[in-house]
């Protein structure tokens, strides 16, 4: 009933997308449309699971794009260097697409506030950008479709958390993130690991630029990068935190010379086997065990 429910929350969301309001264009990119998608904070924490779905659906659509016609990068970019054959990116090659609301704030030299409900959506590409360098819009868009889509966006959502940005990470093909075993790494919502890096931008969070972006002035922010790309085979972007979690986490096993010392070290355990980590530590009564903040 409860999903049923949420489903029809989710056909309603996205119902409403072409109707997104008008916001002040730009010059650069007169025709843009801000979008309707709801504020996350606003929504109960159940529904947040069915937003994540809603979400992919409008990435999926390009929406962003062939909808609501935000301003683009001037083109697929680097984000570190590529050397020797290896990339030293903080992400992939990408191209981010910006709505109306954060241009405004950027045409604003960055002050104030960023308004809620600003986004900013950025395609994840195999690095380097040379790659691309030769292709047109319509040419790389084709080959975001071909390599498998993948996204990494930020919504501003000022009631949500301290920092005020709900994250995601989307990709085709990804499990959503539910609350069921083996209680993946959730890959979108509030206070995310993103912050670890975005927390070092001058302000707000964003390292967004309008030299980086179609139409304004400026040299979009560039690497070095040789020709090792040309024999070397780059990786497929990745999606941490979830792959290294699934694949390379090594589990503490129970003390040498207990019966259950057979957990995998390498791959990751089953609930149960996670429970019995527990079964060799012996048993603690209530009356032994201090609560917290207690000053007992
Ligand atoms: C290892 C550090 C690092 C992590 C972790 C990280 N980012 Fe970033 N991100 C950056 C840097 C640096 C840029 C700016 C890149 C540039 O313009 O060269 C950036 C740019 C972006 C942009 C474009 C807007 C902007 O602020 O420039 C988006 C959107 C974005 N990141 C989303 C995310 C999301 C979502 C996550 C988590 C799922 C995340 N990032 C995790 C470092 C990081």
């Amino acid at each position: 009933m409860a999903s049923r429910r949420l489903s029809a929350l989710r056909a309603v969301v996205f119902a409403f997308l072409p109707l997104s309001v008008c916001s002040a264009a730009s010059a650069a990119c007169p025709g843009a449309e801000e979008h309707s998608l709801p504020l996350p904070s606003s929504l109960p924490k159940s529904a947040l699971l069915e937003f994540q779905k809603t979400l992919f659906d409008f990435l999926d659509h390009r929406t962003y794009d062939t909808m609501l016609h935000w301003c683009p990068d001037k083109g697929v970019r680097d984000t570190g260097p590529f050397k020797d054959g290896v990339y030293y990116g903080t992400h992939p090659a990408v191209r981010i697409f910006y709505s109306p609301k954060l241009i405004a704030w950027l045409e604003g030299d960055r002050l104030g506030p960023i308004p809620d409900g600003a986004m900013m959506v950025k395609e994840q590409y195999r690095p380097p950008a040379a790659r691309y360098a030769n292709l047109s819009p319509d040419e790389v868009t084709a080959r975001f479709a071909a390599d498998g889509k993948d996204w990494t966006i930020m919504i501003r959502d000022a009631k949500g958390s301290a920092d005020g940005w709900y994250w995601s990470e989307l990709f085709t093909g990804m499990s959503f993130d539910s609350y069921a075993p083996p209680f993946n790494v959730f890959n979108g919502g509030f206070g995310l690991y993103c912050t670890r890096c975005h927390g070092a931008a001058e302000k707000v969070g964003t390292f967004a630029a309008l030299e980086n972006i179609k139409g304004y002035p400026g040299t979009p922010i560039t690497y070095d990068v040789d020709d090792s790309w040309k024999k070397a085979v780059a990786p497929v972007p990745s999606h941490a935190p979830s792959a290294p979690l699934s694949s390379a986490v090594t589990w503490i096993a129970p003390a040498a010379g207990s019966a259950k010392s057979t957990l995998p070290v390498t791959s990751q355990p089953s609930v149960g086997d996670f429970l019995r980590v527990y079964e060799p530590l012996a048993q603690a009564g209530h009356d032994i065990v201090r609560r917290e903040g207690s000053r007992v």
